[in-house]
């Protein structure tokens, strides 16, 4: 089922998400929605949050509809090397907005839970470790365009 994707100034976005702590077959009817709603968006990426859940679950599907997407559930990063700089958009923020370049850590070791409930250990790089750095922010009540100086941005409209 694809999912309303929420837009910035919706107060769902700007919430701490609380960390998953049961894994029913609910969880995993949301990841599936997700995945499906980021797929019609082509997006490569989406949290919880910005389909209305405020849960600690996001997914990353850098290769479109046709390879298996990346359930991330409670994720965290605990080990961050190098940086990069990359123009990032979000399906959450509208088009005129996206291009903005981002700062990220360029590879990242990731610990997550599966739907299942068990421990998982992902590295990633580059497009990768941007993606799940943003849609961790989003976990957190972050949008990319908050690292934009508002004073560097020529005015809306
Ligand atoms: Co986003």
């Amino acid at each position: 089922m694809i999912l309303k994707i929420l837009q910035d100034g919706d107060p769902i976005l700007r919430l701490i998400a609380p960390e998953v702590v049961e894994f029913p077959v609910e969880l995993a009817e949301l990841a599936r929605d997700m995945t499906e709603t980021m797929h019609a968006a082509k997006g490569i990426g989406i949290a919880a949050p910005q389909v209305g859940r405020s849960l600690r679950v996001i997914v990353t599907g850098l290769d479109g509809p046709k390879a298996p997407a990346i359930v991330m559930v409670n994720p965290y990063i605990t080990r961050a090397q190098d940086w990069q700089r990359s123009l990032e958009g979000c399906l959450s923020v509208p088009k005129e907005r996206w291009g903005q370049a981002v700062s990220r850590r360029k590879r990242i070791v990731v610990h997550y839970r599966n739907l299942a409930g068990e421990p998982k250990t992902l590295k990633a790089h580059t497009l990768h470790a941007a993606c799940i750095q943003h849609e961790i922010d989003h976990l957190n009540g972050i949008l990319f365009t908050d690292y934009v100086h508002p004073l560097r941005q020529p005015p809306p409209g």
